[in-house]
C-alpha cells in the first residue's frame, strides 16, 4: 500500500523537517506534494535526493490524497484542515487549533496511540505542543510505574519554535551585537541574543503564559485528567532543542535507580545520565535526533515520593515533524486508512 501525502507548510522549519523524516523513515508514499502558500509557488524543497517544487494550498485539490501534514499555523489549519478533512483526506496537524476540541485526538504515538481511533469524526488528529510532546514521553512509563500526582516543570525553548522568523531574529540580533549595530526585535518581546524571555505566547488572565497553560491540558488530555502540571516556558538564545527541568511527584514509592531502568526500556528515550561533568545532554547534541533524552535523575529529598529530572528534544522532531509522522504511520500500520483514487 502506498500513500499520497501533502505537508502544508513545506517551506517552514517544521514542513521541511517533516519532509526529511517523511524520507528518512521511508514512508510508503507513492508521492508526496510540498504546499505553502502563494508566495511559495515554484520554491525548491528537499526530498530525501529529489527536489519538489512547492504548490499554493489554494489551489490545490485534496481528492486523491490520502494525508495531509499541516504546519502553517493555527488560522491556515482552522480554515483548512475541515474543508480537507470532509474531502476524505486525513490531517494531521500541528498547530494548537484543535487540540483542545473533543472530538479531536490529541496523539503522542509512545503515550496514547489507542486513542487515534476518534480521528474519523473529523478526520482531523492533532499533534501537541513541542514542550508536552517530549514531556509525556518522559511522564509516561513513570505514571505506569509510580501514578504521577504533580509536575513542576521550567522550560528553555529554543527560538526554532518560533518559527523561521525567530531563529532569523536571533541570528541577526548576534551579528548586530558583535559588530555594534543597533537590534531590531520583532518576534520577540524583548531581545532574545544574549538574554532569555519568560513568556512564550500571549498572556491569559490568571496571570500564566498560552504556552504554560497549554502545556497543562495537553499532558491531561494525552496522558491524565488527574496529572496536576504547574509550568514556566522560557525562550532561550538557542537554535534548536527544547530542555525542560521536572520536579515530579508520585503516589507510590520510586527510586531514582527504578526510573533510569524504566526509561532506559520506554519506547522514545534514551537515558545519558552520568554523574560527571559532560554527563548530560544538551539541546546541542538534541538537535537533528529523534530521541527524548532523560538525564540528571534525582531523588527529591523535599517530598515523600519525588524525582527532578532533565529531559531535552529537538523541538522540530518529537516537537512536530518527527511525532506528526509517527501518527502517520499508526493510521497505515493499524490500516485505519487504505489509499484511494482520485474522485471521477
Ligand atoms: N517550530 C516548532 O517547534 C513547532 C512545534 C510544534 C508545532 N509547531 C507549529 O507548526 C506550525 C508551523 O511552524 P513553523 O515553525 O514551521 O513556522 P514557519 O517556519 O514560520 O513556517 C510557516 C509555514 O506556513 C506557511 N504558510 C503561511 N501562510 C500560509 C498560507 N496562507 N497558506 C499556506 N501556507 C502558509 C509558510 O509558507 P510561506 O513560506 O509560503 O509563507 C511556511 O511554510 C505552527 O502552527 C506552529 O505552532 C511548531
Amino acid at each position: 500500500m502506498s500513500f499520497k501525502v501533502a505537508v502544508v507548510g513545506a517551506t517552514g522549519n517544521v514542513g521541511r523537517e517533516m519532509l526529511d523524516v517523511l524520507a528518512e523513515r521511508g514512508f510508503p508514499a507513492r508521492e508526496v506534494v510540498a504546499l505553502a502558500s502563494s508566495r511559495s509557488n515554484g520554491v525548491e524543497v528537499s526530498f530525501g535526493d529529489k527536489t519538489l517544487k512547492c504548490k499554493s494550498l489554494e489551489t490545490y485539490d485534496f481528492s486523491d490524497t490520502d494525508i495531509c501534514l499541516m504546519s502553517a499555523g493555527g488560522d491556515i489549519s482552522r480554515q483548512w484542515s475541515p474543508k480537507i478533512g470532509a474531502q476524505g483526506c486525513v490531517v494531521i496537524d500541528n498547530s494548537s487549533a484543535w487540540r483542545y476540541d473533543p472530538d479531536v485526538p490529541l496523539i503522542v504515538p509512545e503515550v496514547n496511540a489507542d486513542a487515534i481511533k476518534g480521528f474519523t469524526k473529523k478526520n482531523i488528529i492533532a499533534n501537541p505542543n513541542c514542550s508536552t510532546a517530549q514531556m509525556v514521553v518522559a511522564l509516561k512509563p513513570l505514571h505506569d510505574f509510580a501514578k504521577i500526582k504533580r509536575v513542576v516543570v521550567s522550560t528553555y525553548q529554543s527560538v526554532s519554535g518560533a518559527g523561521k522568523e525567530g531563529m532569523d531574529e536571533l541570528f541577526s540580533q548576534t551579528r548586530a551585537v558583535f559588530v555594534s549595530d543597533p537590534l531590531e526585535t520583532k518576534k520577540f518581546s524583548k531581545r532574545i541574543a544574549f538574554n532569555v524571555i519568560p513568556h512564550i505566547d500571549v498572556f491569559m488572565e490568571d496571570g500564566f503564559t498560552k504556552e504554560e497553560w497549554k502545556m497543562v491540558a495537553e499532558t491531561k488530555k494525552i496522558l491524565d485528567p488527574k496529572i496536576k502540571v504547574v509550568a514556566t516556558c522560557v525562550r532561550v538564545p538557542v537554535f534548536i532543542g527544547h530542555s525542560e527541568a521536572l520536579t515530579i511527584e508520585f503516589e507510590n514509592p520510586i527510586t531514582d535507580e527504578e526510573a533510569r531502568d524504566i526509561l532506559r526500556e520506554a519506547p522514545g528515550c534514551l537515558v545519558i545520565d552520568k554523574r560527571e561533568p559532560g554527563g548530560y545532554i544538551t539541546p546541542h547534541e538534541a538537535a537533528g535526533e529523534d530521541a527524548t533524552y532523560i538525564s540528571r535523575i534525582r531523588t527529591d529529598p523535599t517530598v515523600d515520593n519525588g524525582l527532578v529530572l532533565w529531559c531535552v528534544s529537538d523541538n522540530l522532531r518529537k516537537g512536530a515533524a518527527l511525532n506528526a509522522v509517527q501518527i502517520a504511520e499508526v493510521l497505515v500500520n493499524r490500516r485505519l486508512i487504505a489509499p484511494r483514487k482520485k474522485a471521477a
